[in-house]
Parts: structure tokens; sequence; C-alpha cells
């Protein structure tokens, strides 16, 4: 693989750049929003869900100095100069891109590295406030951290679309991570909290990818890196980026499981394009979402004795059938996982996701054994254009947010029926969204 030459300066231009222009488009679009939302639904939407609402990225260019014409007079005399300078500036272009490629070998390192070392969390530690979000735009500003770091977050779940890689180019990929490892505000939410992520369509490199994505593993490593898998993660050597962790003592153990929704996904079938997009649900018993692997996965970890289960799904699980990407273009496999967490049993199950660039609550009430609770927070630092989410027979609160959005997780651990408390928050921290269960209403035995 090439390694990539970060110029630090030229990232930083960019970057004040495009402060100034997420600072203006933003004041455009805030009064452009409130004209949609008093409009009311519209009947078309973006033909490309990773159209950017923001327009193009902005290139990192190496300054180049100005050229003078010489004059006639001068011209000949220069000429056998011009010649030897030609060959010396040469010389000093390939000794500077060496010494460049070599900085940037280190510096990409250095920041993995630190990526590494990035906070943990005590396994023992009772877990009351988890923050979670997904669709960082890499090079546009974060200005929601203020709001998540006052949160005093134990934790961050990474939902996907973490980066916009969009690239089956793994040198794209990485100098993409770079550009949010060096991000001011990732830094300082990194800094602040431990992180566990899974990815989405775009940080997996491919807008609506599956199986069938080429590079899927290598896009695996350069993601198992970026997040700081230890070592002996199980992440480094099987295929696909699920996981699950436990933390707190019995009485107030929270699972958290973070799906992944990209590798071992079928080709999605598509019908007539529609307001949210053109696939359509497809009840072909060969589809798989999860795979086989990370079905039986699955199965042992909701056997885990846990009070509380945090399901983290790139898409939505819940929601109705939409045109984009979500559970529903399986319907089988939407079924397979209410079958699941009937079969084994498992309490407390509340899914989290992300992708859509707004924020909802979804319920599958009569799901058995209980309803199963879908909060969708997305984006952390985009817009939704439209302003108007699309249909879903599983809402089960009319507040929708379509500007930056978190997610929070709050567990208030009363003796004997603890309280689950999720909300979508927007920049300044104002709820948006709440809904209140106590672990009584998720009990498989009721
Ligand atoms: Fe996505």
């Amino acid at each position: 693989m090439q390694p990539i030459v970060v110029d630090r300066s030229a990232i930083q231009r960019a970057h004040q750049r495009t402060i100034h222009k997420y600072r203006s488009v933003r004041a455009s679009s805030e009064s452009a929003f409130s004209r949609h939302a008093s409009a009311g639904p519209v009947s078309h939407d973006s033909p490309n869900r990773a159209e950017s609402f923001w327009g193009g990225i902005p290139q990192v260019q190496v300054r180049r100095s100005n050229w003078t014409r010489p004059d006639s007079e001068s011209r000949a005399t220069l000429s056998h100069t011009a010649h030897q300078s030609a060959r010396f500036a040469r010389s000093r272009r390939v000794a500077h891109e060496l010494v460049k490629s070599l900085l940037g070998i280190l510096l990409f390192a250095l920041l993995f590295t630190s990526s590494a070392a990035a906070q943990e969390l005590d396994p023992q530690q009772p877990l009351q406030r988890i923050l979670f979000g997904s669709c960082i735009k890499q090079e546009q500003p974060l200005p929601i951290v203020d709001a998540m770091l006052r949160e005093q977050p134990q934790l961050l779940l990474m939902l996907g679309d973490n980066i916009y890689a969009d690239t089956a180019d793994m040198a794209v990929m990485q100098a993409k991570y770079e550009t949010l490892a060096q991000h001011p505000e990732f830094r300082r939410l990194k800094a602040a909290c431990p992180i566990l992520a899974t990815w989405d369509d775009h940080d997996y490199g491919l807008n609506d990818g599956g199986a069938d994505f080429p590079k899927r593993d290598a896009a695996q490593r350069l993601f198992v890196d970026f997040w700081g898998d230890r070592a002996d993660s199980p992440r480094r050597t099987r295929p696909g980026v699920y996981e699950a962790h436990i933390y707190g003592p019995p009485g107030q153990r929270v699972q958290i499981i973070l799906l992944d929704t990209r590798y071992f996904r079928s080709p999605l079938k598509q019908g007539e394009r529609r307001v949210g997009g053109p696939y359509v649900p497809d009840n072909d018993p060969t589809k798989t979402m999860l795979g086989e692997a990370q079905w039986a996965w699955l199965a042992e970890q909701l056997k885990t004795p846990a009070e509380f289960r945090l399901i983290g799904t790139s898409i939505q699980f819940a929601a109705s059938d939409a045109g984009q990407e979500t559970w529903s273009n399986f319907p089988r496999e939407q079924q397979r996982l209410v079958e699941l967490i009937a079969s084994t049993k498992a309490n407390g199950v509340v899914l989290l996701s992300g992708d859509r660039h707004w924020a909802e609550l979804s319920a599958w009430e009569d799901a058995a054994p209980y309803p199963l609770y879908d909060l969708t927070s997305s984006s952390l630092n985009q817009l939704h254009r439209r302003g108007t989410p699309t249909e879903n027979t599983r809402r089960v609160d009319e507040r929708t947010w379509h500007q930056e959005n978190y997610g929070l997780v709050t567990i208030n651990w009363a003796p004997g029926d603890p309280v689950l408390t999720m909300s979508v928050r927007d920049m300044q921290g104002a709820t948006r969204i709440e809904k209140t269960i106590r672990f009584s209403e998720l009990r498989s035995n009721r």
C-alpha cells in the first residue's frame, strides 16, 4: 500500500475554509428548513442518498509557486542554466517527496497509535450515561461535540458512516480516516470517553454496499486499526466488525452488541423508485442481513445474562418499508431477530440505529415477547435536506428531528426495577425525542 503524504497545514487551511462554508450554508439552510417544516411532506427525495448536502469535499492541494516567463533578451542566456536548474530542482523534488513520505508514515503511525490508546472503560463499572451517534462528514466541523461532552458520557457508540470514505482505494480511505483523526472536535470527543464502533455503507467503502464489495477485508483492517481494537480483538481475525461487551456487576449489567449489517449482506432488490429510495422487501430465503456466522454468534450473546442490552445496528431495524436501506428490505431476517430474542429469552433489548440523517423513534409493538424500541439518531454534522421523513408505520412518537443530533441513553439503577431513558438531543443539548422504559416492560417472561 502506498504511504499517504500528509500536508497538515493544507488540511488545516481546508478545515478553516469548510468552517466558513458550514456556517454560511447552515444559516441559510435553517431558514430553508423552517419553510420545509411548515410546508409539510414533499413528493421527491434525493436520487442518491450519499449526495452531500454541503456540496463537494474541499480538495487539499499543494500550493505551487507562481512561474514568470523570462523576457526575450534573457531567454538564451538562461537556457543552459535553466537546464541545470531543472535537474537540480528534480533532485530536490525527489528528496522532498521522500522526506514527506517518511513523515507521512510516521504521522499515520502516531495517529493510529493514539487511536489504540483511546480511553478504556472499566468492565465492572455500572453504565448510566451512554451516547450514540452516526454519520460524520469528516471534512466538516463537528460543533455538536460541545453538547455531547456536557453530557459527561461514560461511553460513546458510533453506529456507522463514521467517515464518508466511499472508495475501493484503500489509500484514499486511509487518508479520510486520517482527516477524522486530526479533526479537532473529534479529538476532544475521543479524549473524553471510550468509543465503540461499527460501520455502515460509507465507511465500509461503498454506498449501499454489501457482501459483494471486493475490498471489504482491506476496509475492515483499516476500520479496526482506526478504532483502536486490541491485538487480540476477534475483529482482527474473523470476517465482519460485529462485537459485544458487558459492563457492570450482576443486577446492573448492560450488554452492548454492535452488529455488522454490511460484510455479509445479500444484494438488495430494487423496484419502482419512490420517496425514500428504490429498494423493496425481498422474501427470498437465501438472502441474509447478518450471515450465518454472525447469527450464530448473536444467539450466544443473547443467552448471556444482562439486565439491559443495547443492540447497535447501523440501519434501522423496526422502521417499516422505507425504500432506502432498512431491515425491512429483508422481512425474514427482521422476523428472525424477533424470534431469536424470544427463543433466547433475552431481557431488556433496545435497538439503536443511525444512517437516515434524521432522528425518530420506532417500535415493533406486537413483537414477541415485548415491544422492540428502535431509536434512530443521525447525523452528527449534516442536515436532512428534505425535512420530511419517509413513511414509517412503526413510528411511535410524532416528533422527528432533522438537524444535527446525538442519542443519549441514561439508566437509573433503581433497586428492583431499573429505568432506562433514551433521547435524541440537538446541537444545544435540548431533548427532541424521549422515551422512558422500565426494566419490567422488557421482560421476556411477562
Ligand atoms: Fe448509511
